[in-house]
């Protein structure tokens, strides 16, 4: 089989597909061969991302992840239009407020935590039932999930955890023969990070202009990541290349973590 089919034959739920690492990961699977079903909430965006795509392989479904009935219409939407489903991404995330954890409301802890752990939990319910053996799971972690980070403590604990419900899910999958992963995403050029950096520069030197990034100068590459090297990780780990690979904790962050 070509490189370029690697995932022929195959289906792909991507969860967070609107976003930025989503939608260039929706078009990499659909290049190597898969039908790829992408969810997030708002459906025009969905919408707009999927237009640039061939309508034979791809489609969406609008549907809230931190919601158990979310997670069902999505892995029930994939079976009856696709048949089967043999990859399942769990990208969506939100990063929550940039504040002392002694500041941190109890609404904005779980609003994360619902979005970035039960969600995905839940995913994890709805849809491991349904797939096939061979199939792959990958869920997104980030940097944030294998150091600490201050002033994201929800972040931060809501990525470590997802490392810890990858393991245990790769333990409990492993019989069905299906593998399941994690990705430690590291900076990506893109909303988000531009947000979250700002928020960052903003409290180092309290409102005074800077240039400087906090993130850029912990990386040793000296630069954040294009969305397609995240979508090319992904692609690994939702291949067969990757068939030995189960419970692991794949850092694609330019050596950020490294020290
Ligand atoms: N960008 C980075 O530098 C970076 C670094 C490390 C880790 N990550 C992780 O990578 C993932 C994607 O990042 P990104 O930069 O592509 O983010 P993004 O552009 O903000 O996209 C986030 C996606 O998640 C969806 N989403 C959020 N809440 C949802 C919900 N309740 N139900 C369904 N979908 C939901 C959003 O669509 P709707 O709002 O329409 O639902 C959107 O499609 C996140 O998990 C993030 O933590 C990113």
């Amino acid at each position: 089989m070509s490189q370029a089919k690697r995932l022929s034959g195959k289906t792909a739920i991507i969860t967070g597909a609107s976003g930025t690492i989503g939608a260039a990961t929706a078009s990499v699977f659909a290049e190597a061969g898969a039908n790829v079903l992408l969810v997030a909430r708002d459906e025009s965006k969905l919408a707009a991302v999927t237009q640039t795509m061939p309508a034979s392989q791809v489609s969406f479904v609008a549907a809230d992840i931190a919601t158990a009935q979310g997670n069902q219409l999505m892995a029930e939407t994939a079976l009856q239009r696709y048949g089967v489903i043999d990859v399942f991404y769990a990208l969506a995330g939100v990063t929550g407020p940039m504040k002392p954890l002694t500041d941190v409301t109890e609404d904005e802890w779980d609003t994360v935590h619902n979005v970035n752990i039960r969600g995905m939990w839940l995913g994890l319910k709805a849809v491991i039932p349904l797939m096939r053996a061979g199939g792959s799971i990958i869920l997104c972690s980030a940097g944030a999930g294998v150091i600490g980070v201050g002033l994201c403590s929800p972040y931060v604990t809501s990525k470590h955890a997802i490392i810890g419900l990858g393991r245990t899910a790769a333990i409990e999958c492993g019989p069905k023969q299906i593998r399941v992963n994690s990705i430690a995403v590291g900076g990506v050029e893109s909303p988000m990070l531009e947000n979250y950096s700002q928020q960052a520069v903003d409290d180092i030197t309290e409102g005074a202009a800077t240039e400087a990034n906090p993130f850029l100068a912990r990386i040793p590459e000296g630069r954040f990541a294009k969305p397609q090297e995240m979508a090319r990780a992904a692609l690994f780990l939702a291949s067969d290349d990757s068939s030995y690979c189960n419970g692991s904790v794949l850092t694609v962050d330019g050596g950020l973590t490294a020290s």
